[in-house]
């Protein structure tokens, strides 16, 4: 294959942004125990803030939050919980409270996935991604929004871009992830007079990650000529954009979506070999796991 003729460099938050912005600030990110989110809060983190990271899986989570400490000289509490528990939710932002008394900054992360067309998607299995996903989001804007109106603070929901065209196999995330855009942007006018702002990152297939390691078959993301990025997206691609959209750089900034996906969404209808997928679905099928 031809080498692309200009691949987008991959930059470091600290080469444009000064390193202690966030100083004396405090992140509460659910899903910040892996993949995306971890990254986010790693970089928020990097920039001087203190962070509380939600997730299900307590090992996991006290581990992250002690390599995040590790690598970035900030505190990192480890608060679990399950989005979908209102209760549990209220718990961790309590903890949060009492560890660094004030939460500015709202990343709402966790989310489910997996591929399953709709005929063989079972209610559950819709519900579940649905709770996970969109109610998940409400319930920590829910537990947060005294915190964020007090800080003058801010949210960022982690969408993505599948949604904006019909990914096969993908009803259930699209659905889920379309419903948190537009709870963005009402959060965004009705919580602009209280001095919030709630913006989205709508990421592509990001390289790497769980996510797309379990959707995106490998090899066959297209990267190269004929691409407006030349390579696939890294999650320091979205660490950036997150340090972008807290900082007051962005300050005029709210109720919208900033799709972090070198211009791809622009060429494919998601993630999957297009149009592959649906003209002949047994060319995906070792990717819908474990059932179909
Ligand atoms: C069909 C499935 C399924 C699968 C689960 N279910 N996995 N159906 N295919 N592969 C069904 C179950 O059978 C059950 O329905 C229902 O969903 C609930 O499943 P449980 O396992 O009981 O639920 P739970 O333990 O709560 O966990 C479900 C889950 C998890 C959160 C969805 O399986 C999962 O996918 N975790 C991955 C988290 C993750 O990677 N997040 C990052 C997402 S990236 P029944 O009817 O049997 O009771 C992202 C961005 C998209 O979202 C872009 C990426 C490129």
């Amino acid at each position: 294959m031809t080498p692309p003729a200009y691949v987008f460099p991959i930059v470091d938050s600290r080469s444009v942004f000064k390193p202690d912005i966030f100083k004396g600030k405090v992140l509460f990110c659910t899903g910040g125990g892996s993949g995306i989110c971890r990254g986010m809060t790693e970089a928020m983190m990097r920039h001087g803030a203190n962070a509380a990271i939600v997730g299900r899986k307590f090992d996991r989570l006290t581990q992250a939050a002690r390599e995040l400490s590790q690598a970035t000289g900030q505190e990192c509490l480890a608060a679990q919980a399950d989005v979908r528990q209102p209760n549990a939710l209220k718990d961790a932002v309590s903890k949060t409270i009492e560890k660094f008394g004030r939460i500015d900054y709202v990343i709402c992360g966790a989310a489910g996935n997996f591929l399953a067309p709709i005929s063989g998607l079972s209610e559950n299995a819709f519900r579940t991604v649905l709770e996970i996903d969109t109610i998940g989001t409400y319930n920590t804007i829910k537990a947060t929004i005294a915190h964020i109106r007090a800080s003058k603070g801010s949210y960022i929901h982690v969408s993505a871009t599948l949604h904006y065209n019909g990914t096969p196999y993908q009803a259930h995330v699209s659905a889920a992830k379309a419903a948190v855009d537009a709870l963005s942007a009402v959060l965004a006018i009705e919580e602009g007079p209280h001095g919030v702002r709630s913006n989205v990152i709508a990421p592509g297939p990001i390289a790497g990650t769980e996510g797309a390691d379990r959707l995106v078959p490998k090899g066959d993301v297209p990267a190269g000529p004929g691409y407006p990025s030349g390579r696939m997206g890294t999650i320091g691609d979205i660490e950036n954009a997150t340090v972008f959209l807290f900082s007051d750089a962005a300050s005029y900034i709210t109720g919208q979506v900033l799709p972090v996906d070198g211009g791809w969404s622009h060429l494919h209808t998601g993630f999957l070999p297009y149009p592959q997928a649906v003209i002949d679905p047994e060319s995906v099928r070792h990717l819908i796991k474990p059932k179909l």
